[in-house]
């Protein structure tokens, strides 16, 4: 973040536009506004999740940093809303949103901001999904980066990110001891993979529940106990959805669980559980018996509890990502963002098509770089013979040595690590390639 904050402040990517943003308000996104801001932008911003907002640096950012803010920790929908319309003010150039409340907005009750929007940005799974929705119907007006789908990011900030703060959100909700524990998780993307995966190094027995072939079989070629959601719910003590989907845990599931099960909700939106099936399901409600745990009394000595309200766990009773994971989730964006802000603007003279496009490739990889020089790690670089093997359609599996010469491209012999080179091949006058050995079939080196 400190590379980019210098970086941006001498290109001043954003220089002159207005940026609206709807995320958590939470000290890593304050770090995020600095960094717009560094780079030229006026930013105002409204909270993507009232029960994550942290007041403190909402006021924080409005009072030392100019940012127009607009979140309280716990506003209603009504409130929340709001928010989000005051954010998009006068009407932003850009802007940034988190599960997409906040292009929804602007499509619907803000409509007449939409001319002046050249582009955005989503961070979360849910919210490019709804995006690539609209899109797909002809709804969607300005073209935006789906900055959750980079291999980087999914890796770092799913696996990782989530997978360890939503363990931390239900540890400190409820200090319950993982080990020996039956733990359902409810889908096997980026989030449910860490979740299921940090669960499973603390001792739980994890069983995974999936609508996709591909990611049930990958749960179970890496040890996990796949099974529906019914046949889950009775086995289950801790319960953790993370699909992006509605009524993953439904009245049925809930009906068969055992006395004293856990429920928590890791997705974006706080559909994932049925929350108003557990309330008619249960003759008394204990709200706050912790903080952030609601005690279901089933009538029948069966006590169900419900962290969170159902929303977001790691964000409502933990911190979310710890800040190295926001670093590079942030610094994808932004890097992607200061790349649409330069595709859209009039002196490139041409508009990015509409539509959900991809982060490019290397800005993914820079921003990882980045990280990795951040923390002292160096990696290797191809060479420019490898570099040269790995472009060329020419070189074939029984001639690869003498193309790569024949090319011009001088190939150390480590490259062909178990053939007898002898020493580079020497291209000679007319293109002949000799060398001290016979050449070697690359493929086989017997
Ligand atoms: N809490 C956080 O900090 C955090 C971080 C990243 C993503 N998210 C949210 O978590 C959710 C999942 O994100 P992801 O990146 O893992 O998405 P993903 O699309 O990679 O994975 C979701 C998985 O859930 C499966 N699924 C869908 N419906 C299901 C159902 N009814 N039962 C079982 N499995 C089902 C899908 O097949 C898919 O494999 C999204 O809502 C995303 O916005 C939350």
């Amino acid at each position: 973040m400190a590379c980019l904050m210098q970086r941006f402040a001498v290109h001043r990517p954003f220089e002159g536009l207005a940026i609206a943003a709807c995320l958590h308000v939470t000290a890593e996104t304050a770090m995020m506004v600095r960094l717009l801001r560094a780079g030229g932008a006026a930013v105002s911003l409204a909270a993507s999740n009232p029960l994550s907002t942290q007041d403190d640096i909402a006021a924080a950012l409005a009072v030392r940093y100019g940012t127009a803010v607009f979140a309280r920790a716990g506003v209603d929908r009504r409130g929340y809303y709001r928010h989000i319309e005051r954010a998009l003010g006068a009407g932003p150039d850009l802007v940034i949103d988190d599960g997409g409340d906040l292009v929804n907005t602007l499509h619907t009750r803000a409509a007449a901001l939409l001319p002046a929007v050249r582009g955005g940005c989503e961070s979360t799974a849910t919210g490019v999904l709804r995006l690539r929705r609209m899109a797909a119907e002809g709804a969607l007006a300005f073209p935006v980066i789906a900055a959750d789908d980079t291999a980087a990011k999914r890796l770092v900030e799913g696996t990782c990110g989530t997978g360890q703060s939503v363990i931390d959100g239900i540890l400190r909700a409820t200090n319950t001891l993982l080990a020996g524990k039956a733990m359902v998780v409810a889908g096997f993307g980026a989030s449910g993979r860490g979740v299921a995966e940090r669960a499973r190094g603390l001792g739980a027995q994890v069983i995974v529940t999936e609508v996709d072939p591909v990611r049930a079989l990958d749960a179970s070629l890496r040890g996990f106990r796949v099974l529906p959601m019914a046949q889950a719910a009775p086995l289950g003590e801790v319960f953790v959805t993370a699909t992006g989907s509605c009524d993953v845990i439904g009245a049925e599931h809930i009906a068969a669980m055992r006395d004293g099960a856990i429920l928590a909700n890791a997705g974006h939106f706080d559909v994932e559980i049925d929350v108003r099936a557990l309330e008619n399901l249960a003759v008394a409600v204990h709200t706050g018996v912790r903080p952030h745990v609601d005690a279901y009394d089933l009538g029948d000595g069966r006590t169900v509890l419900l962290l969170a309200e159902g929303r977001v766990v790691n964000l409502v009773a933990a911190e979310g990502h710890p800040p190295e994971v926001m670093d590079l989730a942030f610094g994808i964006e932004a890097l992607a963002l200061a790349w649409l802000a330069a595709a859209v603007s009039p002196e490139a003279g041409g508009k990015l098509p509409v539509g959900v496009h991809e982060v490019p490739a290397d800005i993914d990889a820079e921003a990882a770089r980045l990280v990795l020089a951040a923390a002292g790690t160096s990696i290797d670089s191809l060479t420019p013979g490898q570099q040269a093997y790995l472009d060329s359609w020419r070189i074939g599996s029984l001639s690869g040595a003498r193309n790569l010469a024949a090319a011009g491209t001088a190939c150390s012999p480590t490259l062909w690590a178990g053939i007898p080179m002898g020493g580079p091949p020497v291209v000679a006058a007319g293109g002949r390639v000799s060398s001290s050995h016979a050449t070697i079939p690359i493929g086989y080196t017997k």
